[in-house]
């Protein structure tokens, strides 16, 4: 798609399954000293932290009032009733939850999670007024055997099938190739660019001037060291950080790179 991409910048922290009440503490509270006096960070650029479900009420408390959002890991398609583990949008956004991650890679390959599914969850997520973060990406196998955008399409397509296209703002979707995360191997930036222009094509199929302002965020072995090239991209609009949103250090820097 030709022109100018207006979606805003996010640096997301997927906590996954790690962190304890007083670890939780003192990584948000570093945090929240450098949103304010420290580092400010430019307003077009958000912070937002996923903690695993049961300390999301202790970050809420915690980032009361702050510029920081709050965003579950996962949510249930269901509103309510017997569906036991599951949490739904209503009780993520209680807390004051802004966002929730979709369809991670660990979701789709250990918990079996369909593309129907997860367009089910992104939908409830999205009715109740969160905003889901659809991650979608392609495994090594995908990548090798030339499939990787057909992966990408059949990832997205049931949701993009369900939603009236205006309601495509209301969506930030997470390119995060499986081979990626936690391996140390990161995509380079122009095979990111390109799975992301690939995206953002198919969401200017739906609604033209909607796609332009849907965040598209990169995922995947993200580091200080490699954020630049990320931010460099011009469909690369943030990225989702598992390892390194732990280190207070790395979290800055990697935002730093996307401060310009
Ligand atoms: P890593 O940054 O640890 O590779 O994890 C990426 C990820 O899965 C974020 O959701």
């Amino acid at each position: 798609m030709k022109g100018i991409v207006l979606a805003r910048k996010l640096i997301v922290g997927n906590w996954k399954l790690n962190g304890s009440l007083p670890e939780n503490q003192s990584l948000l509270k570093a945090m929240l000293s450098e949103t304010s006096i420290q580092a400010p960070k430019p307003s077009h650029v958000e912070w937002v932290v996923c903690p695993p479900a049961v300390y999301i009420s202790q970050a809420s408390d915690l980032l009361s009032g702050s510029s920081i959002a709050l965003a579950g890991q996962d949510v249930s398609d269901q509103e309510k009733g017997a569906f036991t583990g599951e949490i739904s949008a209503s009780m993520l956004l209680e807390f004051k939850c802004r966002y929730v991650l979709v369809g991670h890679s660990e979701r789709r390959q250990r918990f079996a999670e369909s593309n129907d599914l997860i367009a089910a969850k992104a939908l409830a997520a999205m009715k109740a007024g969160l905003i889901p973060i659809v991650c979608v990406g392609e495994s090594l196998a995908d990548r090798e055997s030339g499939s990787t955008f057909t992966v990408l399409s059949s990832q997205l397509d049931p949701l993009l099938s369900l939603l009236n296209p205006r309601a495509l703002k209301g969506l930030v979707i997470a390119y995060e190739p499986v081979w990626a995360i936690g391996t140390g191997r990161n995509a380079d930036g122009s095979t990111a660019q390109e799975a992301h222009a690939f995206l953002r094509n198919k969401l200017a199929q739906v609604d033209l001037a909607c796609a332009a302002e849907v965040s598209i965020l990169y995922g995947g072995s993200v580091k200080a060291a490699n954020a630049s090239e990320y931010a460099a991209q011009s469909d690369v609009d943030g990225v989702l950080v598992g390892g390194a949103s732990l280190i207070i250090s790395e979290f800055l820097s990697i935002s730093q790179a996307f401060h310009a």
